[in-house]
């Protein structure tokens, strides 16, 4: 797979000794970075010790797919485990409700979860065959792959797998490296088509889209509670749901996050509010903004195809120290507004953005301050059949 060149700046900047040290020096280094504070531990992070404890090719293919992201880390997925052979299930149950009425971000989700699955069966001498919605019958059946005996392919985007992590942190106000744009079209191939927003102009359009996105979201009461359902506060839930989204991962500083576990649960409107002010003060700051779409935006292979496409660009973003955060808020909204029969009003401001129809995946990129903390997983035994 080819790199771009980045340029000299980025080269500079994406150095992450020099990075760290930058961020130690800088006043108020701890309240805008991740680091000071430890970040919880424990056995709902212990499948990122991957491919630890595992031998056979499936089980490692089974288990990379566990560490792929996923919306609100709902973790939305089952798997069959056969000799040469996995089969991934959507999981009901992990439904996200009001936020995802479509179920069209929990097969996103199940994409992301397919390309780990198949970077880890190469890498184990493993060749996979990948069948989509093998079953008519069997909807939540979303993938057969056959996992035929083969010399191991070991590749960058695998060593990533268990370095990858949302980053909804401050990023550098630095420029695009060169070539970014068309590394992304590369990694997308046929699997989703990409709008690049690189322009000032552009950029603070997808902000100020994303920021009314993000308050018709917290104005819905059902989505907010919705979302909020999937918050995990104290380390107890999180040792017990090993899911959901923590303080750890919402990219603050270290005296915010060791004052947040201090305090009790914050109440879903209090949340929301969070999630608003680090919106607006950080996480619509980025060197591009980028949209995947698709033609047909509610067909179930292509939404699969555009999450592997996603995962891919993510992985490859790790391996260059860039960060990558995902902002569906307005996808997101355009789901509802599709099953409310609401005015379309987020659905063209999206389409406006992306230059088209279709849009399935909406994410930041640029160079991190800090690097992003883990978030939980459940282990591969909670979730097989
Ligand atoms: C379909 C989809 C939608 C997502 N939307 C958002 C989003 O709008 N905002 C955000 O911060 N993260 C979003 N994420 C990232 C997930 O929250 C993240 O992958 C999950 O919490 C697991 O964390 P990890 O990626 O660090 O492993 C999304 C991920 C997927 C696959």
């Amino acid at each position: 797979m080819s790199r771009p060149s980045p340029d000299p700046l980025f080269r500079a900047l994406s150095r992450r000794s020099l990075l760290r040290g930058v961020a130690a020096g800088a006043a108020g280094a701890l309240l805008v970075g991740c680091g000071g504070y430890p970040a919880e531990e424990g056995a709902a992070y212990h499948p990122w010790r991957f491919p630890e404890g595992e031998a056979a090719p499936e089980r490692v293919a089974a288990a990379a797919a566990i560490l792929a992201s996923n919306p609100h880390n709902t973790q939305p997925w089952l798997f069959a485990i056969a000799p040469e052979r996995v089969d991934v299930f959507a999981d009901p149950a992990k439904s996200l409700g009001a936020m995802d009425p479509l179920a069209r971000e929990m097969h996103l989700g199940l994409g992301c979860a397919l390309e780990n699955l198949v970077l880890a069966a190469r890498a184990h001498g493993r060749e996979p065959t990948v069948a989509l919605l093998p079953d008519p019958g069997d909807r939540a059946h979303v993938a057969r792959v056959e996992l035929a005996p083969a010399e191991p392919q070991a590749s960058l985007l695998y060593e990533m797998i268990p370095e990858r992590h949302t980053n909804r942190g401050p990023y550098l106000d630095a420029p695009p490296p060169e070539g970014l744009e068309a590394q992304l079209r590369e990694l997308a191939g046929s699997d989703a088509a990409l709008t690049f927003l690189e322009s000032d102009a552009d950029k603070a359009a997808f902000r100020d889209a994303t920021l009314d996105a993000t308050r018709a979201i917290i104005d819905d009461v059902e989505m907010r509670e919705a979302s909020h359902v999937w918050y995990r506060h104290s380390a107890d839930e999180i040792r017990r749901h090993r899911d959901g989204t923590t303080l750890d991962a919402t990219g603050n500083g270290a005296a915010i996050r060791a004052l947040g576990k201090r305090t009790a649960r914050p109440g879903a409107k209090t949340a929301a509010n969070f999630w608003l002010t680090a919106t607006r003060t950080t996480q619509t700051r980025a060197s591009a903004f980028v949209i995947l779409s698709t033609d047909a935006r509610d067909d179930r292979a292509q939404q699969l195809r555009c999450g592997r496409a996603y995962q891919r660009m993510h992985l490859w973003a790790t391996s260059e120290g860039l960060a990558v955060q995902p902002l569906n808020q307005l996808a997101e909204r355009q789901d509802r507004e599709q099953e409310l029969a609401l005015a379309p009003e987020m659905t063209e401001r999206l389409e406006a953005l992306a230059g088209r129809p279709g849009a399935q995946f909406l994410f930041r990129i640029g160079v991190p301050w800090e690097d992003a903390f883990a978030s939980p997983r459940r282990p591969l035994e909670w979730v097989t059949r």
